[in-house]
């Protein structure tokens, strides 16, 4: 059958359960995961240009300057595996200019999601949530606890997880919402994230097979 890949952004604040919600998309749509905090923590393990650059601002729970992300995110965008299988934008863009720099680029997504969540529940979300290095998979350490105790012996808190920084990140990511929303105001879902992973997931998962649908038979019209 024809098919045009999806393109999808996912934004939220600190928390909010991007991550978690993209692992889900993923396993069932397919798409090529991009997360910038994914990426700049790659970038600081191995101790990288981008890296050390990075590294100050994301400990101090500050956005990173927009010409290292960007760079770095517009070189994934363009591999072949994003353009052939589509892909799931996370956590960029996160400022008016990052958003600018898409459209020049002509980098448009189908749909842009929000996930809507209140501050309290982001603050409990941040300060539990643990990583499991080996597999990238995200835990909480009472919502999501690890599934054995080789797992839980491994599992890693974010540097910037603590409840200080959480509120500091919370602030810059309500800075900088509005702004972002505008520029995508015609495709915006905002969704109702403070619900279990997978009722959140089954809004999401509608959403997205619909977008799928009309973009194939739009491909059929044309
Ligand atoms: P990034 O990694 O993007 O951090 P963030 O936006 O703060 O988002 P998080 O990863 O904290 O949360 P999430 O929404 O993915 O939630 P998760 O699914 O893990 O960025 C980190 C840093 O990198 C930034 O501060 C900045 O310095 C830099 N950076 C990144 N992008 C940048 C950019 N574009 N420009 C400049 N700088 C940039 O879930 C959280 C917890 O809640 C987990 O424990 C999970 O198990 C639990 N949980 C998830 N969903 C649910 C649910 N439905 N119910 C109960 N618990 C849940």
């Amino acid at each position: 059958s024809l098919k045009e890949p999806l393109k999808v952004m996912i934004s939220g604040a600190p928390a909010s359960g991007k991550g978690t919600q993209c692992e889900l998309i993923v396993n069932k749509f397919g798409l090529v995961h991009i997360s910038t905090g994914d990426l700049l923590r790659a970038e600081v393990s191995s101790g990288t240009e981008i890296g050390n650059k990075a590294k100050e601002f994301m400990n101090a729970g500050r956005l990173v300057p927009d010409e290292v992300v960007t760079a770095m995110v517009t070189a994934r965008l363009s591999c072949d595996d994003a353009k052939e299988k589509g892909w799931l934008l996370d956590g960029y863009p996160r400022s008016f200019n990052q958003a600018q720099s898409l459209q020049k680029l002509k980098i448009i997504p189908d749909v842009y999601f929000v996930l809507d969540v209140p501050d309290e529940t982001l603050i409990d979300r941040c300060v539990g949530r643990r990583l499991d290095p080996v597999t990238g998979k995200i835990y909480h350490i009472k919502s999501f606890p690890p599934e054995t105790e080789e797992i839980k012996a491994r599992l890693i808190t974010r540097p910037d997880d603590t409840e200080e920084k959480v509120k500091s990140r919370l602030e810059i990511y309500k800075k900088n919402a509005d702004s972002i929303s505008a520029t995508y105001s015609n495709i915006m879902k905002k969704i109702d994230g403070n619900h279990s992973k997978d009722v959140v997931f089954e809004v999401i998962d509608s959403i997205l097979s619909q977008v799928q649908k009309d973009k194939e038979t739009k491909i059929k019209l044309g």
